[in-house]
C-alpha cells in the first residue's frame, strides 16, 4: 500500500485503459477522483473501490467543465498527487477521405484535453512541490501508419509535450511526467472509426495480439510506485508478438 492516503485523478475513467487505471490505484490505497463525460459508468465503477472515491463529470474537450471538475476535485479531495490523462479518441481516417470534424475532436480531446488538465493540477501540485503527472500516449505517437496520421500526431504531440514538460516542471517543482505509449490495447477505442474504406481495409476484430487494459495500468502502477526521486520518463508497451 505505498500509495495509501495519495489523490489520483484519473480521466476517462470510464472505460478501458483509464478504468483499470483507476482500479490499480485504488487497489494500492490510492483515492481516486473518477471523471469522464458517462457518470453512470464511473458511479459503477465507484461501486467496485474500497477507497474514496469521487464521481465527477467532466467533459476534456471544454474548458469550463474541465475548470469545474477540478474545483470540485479539490474542494472534495483536498489535494491531487497523481493525474492520469487518459480520456481519449480515435477516429482513425484516411486523409483523403476529408474527416474534419473527427480530425479536429482528435487534437481537441487528445491534445488539448490533457493542456486543460494539466492547467488545473499545476497550481497545487507547484504549492506542493511534489506530483505526478501521466500521460497516456500511444506507440502510434511514434511509429505512424496510413489512417493514423491526425490520431498519430496528436499522440506526438502528447510525447513531445510530456518531455519538455519533464524539463520545466520537474527541476522546479518536483513535478514527475510520465509518458505511457502502448500498443494495441483491447478496448473500445476502435469503435470510433467512422471511416468505411479503412474498416474495410483494417481488420480490427482479427487475431493480431492485443494486450489486456490492466497491462497498461500495471506500468502505470510501476511508474507512481517509484521512489520520489526517481522519474520513469517513458514506457513503450507492445503485445508480445508484436515487432
Ligand atoms: N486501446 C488502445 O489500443 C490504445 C493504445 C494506445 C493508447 N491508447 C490511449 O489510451 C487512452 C484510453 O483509451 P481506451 O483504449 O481506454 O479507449 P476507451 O475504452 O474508448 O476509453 C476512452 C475514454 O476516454 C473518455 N473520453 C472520450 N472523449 C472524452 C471527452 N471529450 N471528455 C472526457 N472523456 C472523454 C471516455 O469517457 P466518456 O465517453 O465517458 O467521456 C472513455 O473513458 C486514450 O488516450 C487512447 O488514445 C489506447
Amino acid at each position: 500500500m505505498k500509495l495509501k492516503n495519495k489523490v489520483a485523478v484519473v480521466t476517462g475513467a470510464s472505460s478501458g485503459i483509464g478504468k483499470a487505471i483507476a482500479k490499480q490505484l485504488a487497489s494500492e490505497g490510492c483515492n481516486v477522483a473518477l471523471a469522464s463525460r458517462s457518470t453512470d459508468k464511473l458511479e459503477e465503477l465507484a461501486k467496485e473501490i474500497d477507497t474514496k472515491t469521487l464521481v465527477v463529470k467532466m467533459d476534456v474537450s471544454q474548458t469550463a467543465s474541465v475548470n469545474k471538475a477540478f474545483e470540485e476535485i479539490l474542494d472534495k479531495m483536498g489535494r491531487i498527487d497523481i493525474l492520469v490523462n487518459s480520456a481519449g479518441v480515435m477516429p482513425l481516417s484516411y486523409l483523403k477521405n476529408r474527416h474534419l470534424d473527427e480530425w479536429l475532436q482528435t487534437i481537441e480531446v487528445n491534445v488539448k484535453g490533457c493542456l486543460r488538465c494539466i492547467y488545473e493540477v499545476l497550481p497545487a501540485m507547484k504549492a506542493q512541490k511534489e506530483g505526478h503527472i501521466i500521460n497516456i500516449a500511444s506507440v502510434d505517437g511514434k511509429e505512424l501508419f496510413e489512417g493514423g496520421a491526425v490520431y498519430g500526431a496528436s499522440k506526438a504531440a502528447v510525447i513531445a509535450l510530456s518531455q519538455a514538460m519533464r524539463m520545466e516542471l520537474s527541476p522546479e517543482f518536483n513535478i514527475r511526467v510520465t509518458a505511457i505509449e502502448p500498443g494495441t490495447v483491447d478496448t473500445d477505442l476502435r469503435e470510433d472509426i467512422t471511416d468505411e474504406e479503412l474498416l474495410e481495409d483494417k481488420d480490427y476484430g482479427g487475431d493480431e495480439p492485443k494486450l489486456e487494459a490492466k497491462h497498461i495500468a500495471n506500468a502505470v502502477l510501476y511508474a507512481v510506485e517509484q521512489p520520489n526521486e526517481v522519474n520513469v520518463n517513458e514506457i513503450l508497451i507492445k503485445p508480445t508478438g508484436k515487432s
